[in-house]
């Protein structure tokens, strides 16, 4: 995705003919992009060839799913739903991952049934309910246990989940006490320690750290877990001010560290793989200057994309055509919504903006379309994904009328 001759392509596609085609706005992947992402975390971690499940919460578009399947990767599934929908994909059950505080019986029910790799536990009440259907069920089921490390992961305070205040994992004192009671237990196998400390990383201390914190575990335990799940949460380059992790660095740790535990290492990527595949691509409404400010009032907003609303997160925003003729200007890009906080970026030393341009915002492929709503009884964007010079929608528009 880039501009050629001052005119944005998404591959073969020139992104202005996009919107003249199929009006605004809608989200567009790029399919190149996509198999980049995969095939490069693949190599950057092949020392030890580490089970990549694809974090389903992110990005639940069965086009995109299937890609992911198609290059081999498994997924980590959070909801019933989820796990039903990649099971109805042809993911292998041998290839998912199970998280998630909240599951009920009926979805315990159900994962035992469908013999997935592991269910990630995260208190001892969800454990019991486990080995009670396994005892009906006449399984032995297998099981990772959820480590709360109590390790600030320095990201966003709302999507950080590693410290003892955050409702997820277990720490490590109940990790031991657990392993004791159920390391014999005939109903379920503890085959893994799994760890999840937030989202969208950019440093490798916090997660050098995790690994520590796992030594310890393991040499206090004694206990030989065949899997090591490490989670997701690798960072990328949302702006020129933040940077994408370096999984260099984190590849040699992780290596050293399964070489010397002799252990399997699953990963559970979900924003590294699929958020800066896509653009949500929006055409300017009006101009309202106010005040000192110029509000660029655009026709994306808050139930299309909630991420700067939810978490102050920044989205660039780019003109579709650059146009050196025009001067350059401050701008606040807001959206349609009643809310205030239906904002998207602030801007200096801009292109200047006129009503009908049409712009993109950039990397909404992770907790874009997933996250999207029909607030203010507005219709959820459509996707598309280009591969080449070709183009396929690749979710169902919603009609006004149906939703009305
Ligand atoms: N594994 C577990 C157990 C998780 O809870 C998550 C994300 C992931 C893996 C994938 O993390 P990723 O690689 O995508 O960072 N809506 C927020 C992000 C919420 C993340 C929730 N958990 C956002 O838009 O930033």
């Amino acid at each position: 995705m880039n501009y050629r001759n001052n005119n944005f392509y998404i591959e073969k596609i020139k992104a202005e003919n996009l919107i003249k085609k199929y009006g605004s706005p809608i989200y567009c992947y790029s399919n190149k992009k996509l198999v980049e992402n995969i095939n490069n975390f693949k190599n950057s971690f092949k020392t030890f060839s580490p089970l990549i499940c694809f974090s389903v919460k992110s990005n639940y578009n069965s086009t995109i799913l299937k890609i992911i399947k198609e290059h081999g990767l498994g997924a980590d599934v959070v909801s019933d739903g989820e796990l039903k929908k990649v099971l109805s994909l042809g993911f292998k059950p041998n290839k998912i991952v199970y998280s998630g505080v909240g599951k009920k019986f009926e979805e315990l029910k159900f994962a035992i049934t469908k013999n997935i790799l592991l269910i990630n536990i995260e208190s001892e009440s969800e454990l019991r309910n486990v080995q009670k259907l396994a005892k009906r069920f006449k399984r032995k089921v297998s099981v990772g246990l959820r480590l709360n490390p109590n390790i600030d992961a320095k990201t966003n305070t709302k999507i950080s989940t590693g410290r003892l205040q955050d409702k997820f994992g277990l720490n490590s004192i109940d990790i031991i006490k657990i392993l004791n009671k159920f390391k014999n237990s005939k109903n379920i196998k503890i085959k893994c320690l799994s760890v999840h400390i937030g989202s969208q990383i950019t440093e490798n201390k916090p997660y050098n750290n995790v690994l520590l914190a796992i030594n310890k575990i393991l040499s206090k335990s004694n206990f030989k877990f065949e899997y090591i799940d490490l989670g997701g949460g690798m960072g990328i380059k949302y702006s020129k001010d933040n940077r994408k992790l370096d999984y260099s660095e984190l590849s040699k740790n992780i290596y050293k560290f399964s070489k010397k535990n002799n252990c399997k290492i699953i990963f559970e990527p979900g924003r590294s793989i699929v958020g800066d595949t896509a653009v949500l691509l929006t055409k300017v409404i009006y101009i309202k200057n106010s005040s000192n400010k110029k509000f660029v009032i655009i026709d994306a907003g808050m139930n299309d994309l909630i991420r700067p609303a939810l978490y102050n997160a920044t989205h660039e925003i780019i003109p579709l055509t650059k146009k050196s003729s025009r001067n350059s200007s401050s701008h606040d890009f807001v959206g349609p919504i009643c809310e205030t906080s239906d904002r998207f970026l602030k801007t200096k030393n801009y292109q200047k903006i006129i009503e009908g341009d049409n712009l993109a915002i950039k990397d909404v492929g992770a907790y874009g379309i997933v996250l999207s709503s029909n607030y203010n009884l507005r219709p959820r964007p459509v996707e598309f994904i280009i591969k080449n010079s070709k183009i396929k929608r690749i979710s169902k528009k919603q009609r006004l009328n149906d939703i009305i």
